[in-house]
């Protein structure tokens, strides 16, 4: 395992990803994590992130001093070879000339760092500060115009340092430096993969539930479908997923989810239909976040209920990824995420919680749903919100209007497959704006509805773009809208970016 010191940076997730790439187990921990602490992981190398402070400033986030005494490879990265430069007696001062973004380095000698790479290549900087002299017994391995010590190295202490960032893309060769930090200094066997992942945590399931049973609120999203999969794997049948139905779902959803877990993986499941309870407690809500509310609390207090009658319960499995760990802050996290998943549990059923994929990234979860044999329409669902349809119907619920958005983002889905843009565009979904409009139809005058599409790029939701779908493909859905859904004339695509607008329309 490589440990990944997480010193502030912007892309210090990235690195551990890039060294998961590679076939060797990462993680990221607090830069103030101590000497002992680190010991016990065993780590074959140890990468000091960049981050915004400056290393010679008073409060300045340090690394535990006698973590340069464990004898275990370092790699500072940008702020992080400051940090391994100012502990060792060499200068860090603050650069008169910021430098972000492409820079050429030129690599003067052969540190094990560059090996096999050409002298001279294209680089990503981001930096205030830089070092004008090493510390003694590092030797400057790379330069560029802008900067005398781009890179530096110890090879009596294999220490090594870089002030570009290997981890972005923009970096030509950044993947080939991580893996000689990898491979060539510290050694890794480069054997991570998700069919050994697969295997330990089997293992490690069995281990911890023994003959006991588990609980798996199955919503059909990659994370609960993939967490579901993993444990039954591992005990079988010990496993129960609950699955509810709040009739929100999209066209055939339901249908999938019970054909793919109860049918082809032969999951015990049970399932809840509650649309009648949800539509009636929805009935005359127009507000978007007393919907929310309503939608929200509803599916706890029938999680408890229908929970409550399972006796003989022990764990709850939930699908908490490792972004949602580190993006809060470590150690409340699991706390935080629990209750924002299902809600606060009956206190008797007194449940542990059992969090398989918290060590993974998204995109590893993913491989994983793939290696377990979870179908591609749900390994590369795109997200659906919790209160579903709720949302998508502006204002008042109604059965017409709920018909009308599963029809018509059936349609969309269809095409946008059709397209092959599936896997491109992050989330497409169609909206019912609460309003009527004047049409023709067949001679005659119409007054229905209007549906909006909506489709954006992104990478995490936080922000996103609109997608740019070709104009054949827009008026082919838009055509097949107004033929084929009932009540409808009308058809538009929202063209904002997010901010202003948010993705969903509620
Ligand atoms: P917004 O609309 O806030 O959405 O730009 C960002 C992302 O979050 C999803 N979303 C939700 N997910 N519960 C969820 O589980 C919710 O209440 C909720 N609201 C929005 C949305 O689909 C998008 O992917």
């Amino acid at each position: 395992m490589i440990v990944v010191l997480d010193f502030g940076g912007q892309y210090n997730q990235l690195i551990t990803r890039r060294i998961r790439d590679l076939g060797v187990y990462s993680e990221l921990h607090p830069g103030s994590t101590s000497a002992e602490k680190l010991q016990e992981l065993q780590p074959k190398g140890i990468i000091f992130s960049g981050g915004p402070g400056s290393a010679y400033a008073q409060g300045a986030p340090m690394a535990d001093p006698k973590i340069y005494e464990l004898d275990v490879p370092i790699l500072g990265i940008c702020y992080g070879m400051q940090l391994l430069t100012q502990h060792f007696g060499g200068k860090v001062e603050a650069s008169n000339q910021k430098e972000y973004g492409k820079a050429n380095l030129q690599i003067g000698n052969d540190s094990l760092l560059y090996k096999g790479l050409p002298k001279e290549q294209s680089v990503w900087m981001s930096h205030g500060d830089l070092i004008v002299e090493p510390p003694e017994g590092f030797e400057t391995d790379a330069t560029n115009p802008s900067c005398p010590v781009a890179g530096m190295s110890d090879n009596q202490r294999n220490m090594y340092g870089v002030q570009f960032h290997p981890e972005v893309r923009h970096t030509e060769y950044g993947d080939d430096v991580l893996k000689n930090f990898a491979f060539a200094i510290c050694e890794c066997a480069g054997q991570w993969t998700m069919s050994n992942f697969v295997d330990e945590q089997v293992e490690f399931i069995q281990r911890q539930v023994a003959d006991k049973n588990v609980l798996c609120a199955l919503s059909g999203g990659v994370d609960s479908s993939v967490v579901a999969a993993l444990i039954h794997r591992a005990i079988g049948d010990q496993l129960t997923c609950m699955f509810i139905d709040h009739g929100l779902l999209r066209k055939g959803e339901g249908e999938s989810v019970m054909q793919t877990f109860a049918g082809d993986f032969n999951m015990n499941m049970v399932k809840i239909d509650a649309q009648d309870r949800f539509l009636n407690k929805l009935n005359g809500v127009s507000d978007p976040e007393e919907k929310r509310k309503i939608i929200g609390n509803e599916f706890i207090y029938l999680f408890e209920e229908e929970a409550g009658k399972l006796t003989d319960m022990d764990f709850l499995a939930q699908g908490t990824l490792y972004t949602d760990i580190i993006e809060s802050g470590t150690d409340t996290a699991q706390t935080i995420k629990s209750h924002h998943n299902v809600g606060g549990l009956p206190e008797d059923m007194n449940l542990d919680l059992i969090e398989p994929l918290n060590t993974l990234f998204k995109d590893e979860v993913r491989q994983l749903g793939k290696e377990l044999g979870v179908p591609d329409e749900i390994v590369w669902r795109q997200p659906f919100p919790g209160p579903g349809l709720g949302i998508r119907v502006l204002g008042e619920i109604t059965d017409e209007k709920l018909e009308i958005v599963r029809e018509s983002d059936a349609i969309l889905r269809e095409e946008i497959k059709n397209a092959g843009l599936d896997r491109e565009i992050w989330q497409y979904f169609t909206a019912l704006p609460d309003m009527r409009s004047v049409g023709v139809m067949g001679d005659a005058r119409t007054y229905d509805y209007t549906v909006g599409i909506r489709a954006v790029t992104s990478v995490d939701g936080m922000t996103s773009d609109w997608a740019r779908i070709p104009y054949d493909v827009l008026e082919k859905i838009s055509t097949r809208i107004v033929n084929e859904v009932q009540h409808v004339n009308r058809v538009v695509y929202d063209v904002t970016s997010k901010p202003p607008s948010t993705i969903e329309w509620e």
